[in-house]
């Protein structure tokens, strides 16, 4: 039976490990953190994933797995670390090269070496010849090393691990084809076979078009809201155009992979990514401007009401909607923000971390959604949750609402007559209400003159 050592055991190398396990190989999952790998060993993985812990509780019992921070010879390794940027957005490959060097103390003849973390083009061949300067082994005739990222969606990790389709780069032909045999174990989706410098670009590609996209819908919904428009109706009815399709504005990017990623490719060619910075630059501005539209509505609440003090719930503190990942994330860099301000009283709902696992300084002032709604004065979507999404109109009928992730949004049926499209229209926004009055005269005009012609 093949041995795999998977080093890493997160969000992917965690998943890859019990899918790989599952598939009838011996794996051994290595990481650093003492007190992930005994969570892991008495079957209470620290991340959170539908269906962990019952994979992983098959692989423990059938013994195909087990969990450990000492390194051991394998026929495969997989290098599942994090690759975060430095402080100048360059592309930190610290833990990656640590990692390679514990391998390199138990390589031989024979053996195969995956780079899964996403990386910097060019990063697979410096790895490569790592690995050989460490063992006096030479790549490709005496040992094997590609590039193979990961696209998994978290939250349909154990689904996506199989039927996504992959890429495969090798640093030379023997080493793509080792390889590729490696991931038909348990991969149902396409391989496809490439160089190593195609496959680190391909994923960075991928995630850059991610950001640039997104964006795009950030800078919609800032122009929607200077013409008191709202953003998730525009880019509904605009996604009409059978050749559109604009993305949703959300409160900002964030998470391990797209608002990183992209500046790897700025690192490697910065003249060629203009767009790339631009995009990141708008996706980066999205929480201070959401922090700056909540101040002003809030201090209009306060001024209409007369009173000092605001009882402010944010819904969601995850970088995205339905996974626990806190890392990056923008609506907790706007919630901290929000901590600051005097005359707000703040209280969050995060129904996908647990107290134990908020930051401190969260952990008195999580409430439950049943609580937060009756509590407070002013409700924000950060996050997109699916409990949010079902929220019962008449509990927060008689509170302000501020929408930042689409939770209100009800999407355009076909409104032939001027009463359908006027009620189609939110106003449950003072900020857009007002703006509806200014340009009713003209929507007035236009529906008249199409609907009586
Ligand atoms: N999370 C995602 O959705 C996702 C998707 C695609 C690609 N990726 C990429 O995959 C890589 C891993 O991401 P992740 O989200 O799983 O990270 P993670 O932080 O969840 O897990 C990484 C693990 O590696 C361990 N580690 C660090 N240095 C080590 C070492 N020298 N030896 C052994 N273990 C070590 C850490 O303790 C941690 O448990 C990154 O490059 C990321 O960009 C992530």
């Amino acid at each position: 039976m093949k041995k795999v050592c998977v080093v890493g055991l997160g969000y992917i190398g965690l998943p890859t490990a019990i899918v790989a396990a599952k598939a009838g190989l011996q794996v051994v999952g290595i990481d650093i953190n003492e007190e992930a790998i005994s969570c892991i060993n008495r079957c209470c993985p620290i991340i959170k994933e539908p269906e962990i812990v019952e994979h992983l509780k098959e692989v423990l019992d059938t013994k195909h797995f087990y969990a450990t921070t000492v390194y051991e010879e394998a026929d495969f390794f997989i290098i599942a670390v994090p690759t975060p940027f430095k402080e100048e957005k360059k592309a930190d490959l610290a833990y990656v090269f640590s990692a390679a060097t514990a391998i390199s103390g138990v390589l031989k003849k024979g053996d195969t070496v995956i780079l899964e973390s996403t990386v910097p083009v060019g990063t697979t061949k410096i790895l490569a010849h790592f690995l050989a300067s460490k063992t006096g082994l030479k790549v490709g005739d005496d040992f094997f090393v590609a590039h193979c990222p990961e696209r998994v969606l978290p939250g349909n990790i154990f689904k996506e691990l199989k039927v996504n389709d992959r890429i495969i780069g090798g640093i030379d032909r023997g080493s793509t084809h080792h390889v590729a045999q490696f991931y038909n174990y348990f991969v149902s989706g396409d391989l496809y076979l490439t160089t190593a410098e195609t496959a680190e670009m391909a994923k960075l590609v991928e995630n850059s078009y991610r950001d640039v996209n997104i964006a795009f819908a950030h800078q919609v919904a800032s122009m929607a809201k200077t013409a008191g428009i709202d953003p998730y109706e525009l880019i509904d009815l605009a996604n009409k155009h059978p050749r559109v399709n604009i993305l949703k504005p959300t409160c900002g990017v964030g998470g391990h992979c797209i608002a990183v990623d992209p500046w790897f490719l700025v690192e490697t060619f910065p003249q060629e990514t203009e767009l790339l910075k631009a995009a990141r630059l708008v996706n980066d501005a999205r929480p201070l401007d959401v922090v700056a539209t909540i101040k002003t509505k809030i201090a209009h609440w306060k001024d209409t009401r007369g009173v000092k003090q605001c009882k402010l719930l944010l819904l969601g503190l995850t970088y995205k909607a339905d996974v626990d990942d806190l890392r990056e994330s923008p609506a907790l860099s706007i919630a901290r923000a929000l901590l600051k301000e005097s005359g707000i009283e703040l209280l969050v709902c995060e129904p996908n971390v647990t107290k134990q696992f908020l930051p401190v300084d969260f952990v008195n002032r999580a409430v439950s959604l049943a609580d937060g709604l009756s509590q407070a004065d002013v409700i924000v979507g950060l996050v997109a949750h699916t409990p949010f999404k079902t929220i019962e109109k008449q509990l927060i009928a008689h509170k302000k609402f501020i929408d930042f992730c689409g939770l209100l949004h009800v999407s355009h049926k076909q409104s032939s007559t001027k009463e359908q499209f006027f009620s189609a229209v939110r106003s449950d926004d003072d900020f857009i209400k007002q703006s509806m009055q200014d340009i009713l005269p003209f929507g007035h005009q236009r529906l008249e003159k199409e609907g009586n012609p």
